[in-house]
């Protein structure tokens, strides 16, 4: 083990993170990009069932350009897997990452996949644009975190959109403390043996009761592989956001926050607050409102937000006309048991909503073809804002047009 160095300039913590990510590969490799293929899995933004998030106003295609930028250890194989259509190109600092990655598209004769060993600060020699950028897990990484969302911003087409995932520091509490003891001991990556990670996987396994990493457990479910381990406790540069400054971030380097995934984590809970301070909180606008959703909940370790060009047009992605003869889409995986609904994807599992009659009516007829209108039709259920807002304030369904 080394001591820590905390003056290190901008090349040399990439050179460390690319050290990291060299020894380590993150994730732990995928290896069967089969359920993939054949469409059994969805992640969070795979076209299918995404598509609508991302472009309300069109009609789906997946032949896409795509760039998945940071792709770890098998990320652009399980997109070109999921994606046939579409050309998918990966980068990355590491090159032990790329070839775990070359090694899945050999395996499973991915024709439709290109990768390079390239920083996303460098990301414009690639001399292409893409539809879809994809770069979760990466951007807190990076030492200029504005100098790799400048380069992605100049490779996006004009209505092209962006799917970072980004860690929020609330939630991470757990994960700094136990970072900063460690730099304090001076424990680093860059020369740890097979006996010092054993000693960190005790080291997590017997934290005493009162430790906030037990309360947040559920939320790193992977902390005991190796290469998770490494990379929570042992990052060399590790700097989330708060959803304010994950925003202003965004408009210093010509993008926008276009919407979210998970909007329920924001929101306060029904039944949960006094109505006067409920009033206070919706007379919020919107940034504001998402902001102190995150400070009440205080927990959410990540943010998944799509972006666009600052120059987009807002009609490109904005519904328009009668909110009546809008197809609302429903989420994959909403359950619905007892009168309550549940989706999955939420990290909380507060998160669900008592469902009305008429609410539940309706939720069944929803089919990703047919207009509120026509739902209203059939299933004879009087539709207005106040029935379908809780339904997509719990992110249960989202609308095209
Ligand atoms: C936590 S992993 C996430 C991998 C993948 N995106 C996923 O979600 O599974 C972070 C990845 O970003 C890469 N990375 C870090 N800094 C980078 C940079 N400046 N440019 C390109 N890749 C970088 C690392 O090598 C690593 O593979």
């Amino acid at each position: 083990m080394v001591a820590a160095d905390f003056n290190q300039r901008p090349m040399e913590i990439r050179e460390r993170v690319r050290g990291l990510y060299e020894r380590f590969p993150y994730p732990t490799p995928t290896q069967d990009l089969n359920p993939f293929r054949q469409g059994k899995v969805a992640e969070l933004g795979f076209l299918q069932p995404f598509y609508h998030k991302f472009w309300p106003r069109e009609t789906f295609r997946d032949d896409l350009d795509i760039l998945v930028a940071g792709c770890g250890s098998s990320q652009a194989a399980r997109w070109a897997a999921a994606h046939p259509n579409s050309n998918v190109t990966g980068i990355d600092l590491s090159e032990a990452s790329l070839k775990q990655t070359r090694a899945l598209a050999d395996q499973f004769h991915l024709q439709n996949l290109a990768l390079e060993r390239l920083s996303l600060e460098d990301s414009g020699q690639l001399n292409k644009t893409f539809d879809l950028i994809v770069s979760t897990g990466v951007l807190h990484h990076l030492p200029d975190p504005a100098a790799g969302l400048r380069a992605l911003r100049e490779l996006l087409r004009v209505g092209g959109v962006i799917y970072w995932m980004v860690y929020a520091p609330l939630g991470r509490d757990a994960i700094y403390y136990l970072q900063n003891f460690l730099a304090t001991l001076g424990v680093r990556a860059d020369r740890l043996d097979a006996a010092d990670i054993h000693a960190l996987q005790e080291l997590v396994s017997h934290l005493p009761p009162s430790h906030p990493l037990w309360q947040r457990r559920q939320q790193f479910p992977d902390l005991m592989n190796q290469a998770e381990l490494m990379d929570y406790l042992l990052h060399p540069q590790d700097r989330p956001f708060t959803i304010t400054e994950y925003h202003e971030l965004s408009r210093q380097c010509g993008l926008k926050v276009q919407d979210l995934f998970n909007r329920a984590h924001y929101q306060i809970p029904a039944g949960r607050m006094n109505q006067k301070l409920l009033r206070r909180w919706n007379a919020l606008d919107e940034v504001q409102r998402l902001a102190a959703g995150e400070q009440y909940r205080a927990a959410l370790f990540r943010h998944d937000l799509i972006s666009c060009r600052a120059d987009r047009p807002e009609a490109s992605f904005r519904l328009g006309g009668d909110w009546r003869e809008w197809i609302p889409v429903r989420a994959p995986g909403l359950q619905v048991l007892d009168g309550q609904a549940f989706w999955p994807g939420h990290a909380f599992d507060d998160i669900r909503l008592s469902l009305a009659v008429p609410m539940r009516r309706f939720l069944r007829e929803v089919n990703d073809k047919s207009s509120v209108a026509e739902i209203q039709r059939v299933s004879g259920v009087r539709v207005n804002k106040s029935l379908l807002q809780p339904l997509v304030d719990h992110d249960y369904l989202w609308f095209r047009q």
